[in-house]
């Protein structure tokens, strides 16, 4: 699962530029897929079994694509600014390697001007690509770039850019490939969507949603931390296993989609913690508020530094986050309907 891990993190896939991602992800599930459907967004979905009585029809998500920069500007001396496409933060750029899909390589600095004392905002920041003007910029308006950084194992921690949501899309693809080789029994109609554009809207996870019309959704995706120095008042830590959310700045996971998820984990011993988050949100929203609305939770693994070059994950919580996804998905569901 690490050389998946690293192959998938270092494929550029800015989102609206996931076509190198989803072709790789794609090779991986066709020989284990019912179905293969890549959407007009770009979604890639695959359907995996049959429905059967105690079954539901169900959405699984993780997203293809990664927070990435695009150019805007290009001055007169070959700078260039730039655009977030995604949750990009100054912090995190500045000293940082690009590189654009053309394979030009740039790095990110700031305006001296606005000192070191203060973080520079994004549009005091631009990337140096080695250019001495507009001309011999091999970078113009409109093109995309993503964080350069290497796959690192740091002991049990895995560091690299993009594991927001690389990581998610490897434990689907592994789920999926258990369910499929050892020839589990699921009663559900799974569909396994590696969404498009979450990072600036839940766009793909929204239009897939709507095709498939499940009964229920869950996404994997991951969760922010609050064990480094200072860090946020947050009860999820690393190496304690998957976290189960239970809300997001956008999202309240359905109740009984929590208890299902906590009592399954405890059931196969697994550890879990929950997931309380304060900002940001993940493709379980756009499924949650689809046609007249679904059921959903997510699960979540834990990573620190989400949206800088460097996220790290322990990798017995992506295994354990596997372990988990497996269990639910082999199992049925209890009742969601009904309640009073
Ligand atoms: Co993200
Ligand atoms: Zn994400």
């Amino acid at each position: 699962m690490k050389s998946l891990i690293k192959k998938f993190a270092q494929i550029p896939g800015p989102s609206g530029y996931e076509n190198q991602i989803r072709a790789a992800v794609r090779a991986e599930v066709e020989p284990c897929a019912n179905e293969v459907i890549v959407d007009a967004l770009g979604n890639l979905i695959v359907r995996w079994g049959e429905k059967g009585p105690d079954g539901l029809r169900m959405m699984l998500s993780a997203h293809l694509d990664e927070i990435g920069v695009i150019a805007t500007h290009v001055d007169k001396k070959g700078f260039v600014r730039f655009a977030g496409l995604g949750g990009v933060h100054p912090a995190y750029c500045v000293g940082g390697h690009v590189r654009f899909l053309n394979g030009t390589r740039g790095v990110i600095s700031f305006e001296k001007e606005s000192g070191l004392k203060k973080m520079p905002s994004l549009d005091k920041l631009f990337i140096d690509v080695g250019a001495t003007s507009p001309g011999d910029c091999p970078v113009g308006v409109g093109d995309v770039a993503v964080f350069a950084r290497k796959y690192q194992e740091l002991g049990e921690k895995i560091v690299t850019k993009a594991l927001d949501d690389r990581i998610g899309v490897v434990v689907l693809v592994e789920a999926l490939r258990q369910l499929h080789e050892e020839n589990l029994d699921s009663p559900h109609e799974l569909y396994f969507v590696f969404s498009t554009q979450e990072e600036v809207g839940l766009r793909g996870a929204g239009t897939s949603a709507y095709h498939i019309n499940p009964d229920l959704g869950l996404s994997v995706d991951v969760t922010s931390t609050g064990d480094t120095p200072k860090g946020s008042k947050m009860e999820v830590r690393l190496g304690e296993g998957p976290a189960i959310k239970v809300r997001d700045g956008g999202m309240l996971s359905d109740p009984r989609v929590v208890d299902w998820m906590v009592s399954t984990a405890e059931e196969h011993e697994i550890p879990c913690q929950l997931e309380i988050l304060k900002g940001g949100t993940t493709d379980a929203r756009a499924i949650q508020v689809t046609r007249a609305g679904v059921p959903v939770g997510c699960l979540s693994v834990p990573c620190r530094y989400v949206h800088s070059p460097s996220e790290m994950v322990d990798y017995g919580d992506v295994e354990d986050s596997v372990r988990l996804l497996v269990a639910l998905l082999s199992d049925q569901v209890p009742q969601l309907e009904g309640e009073e």
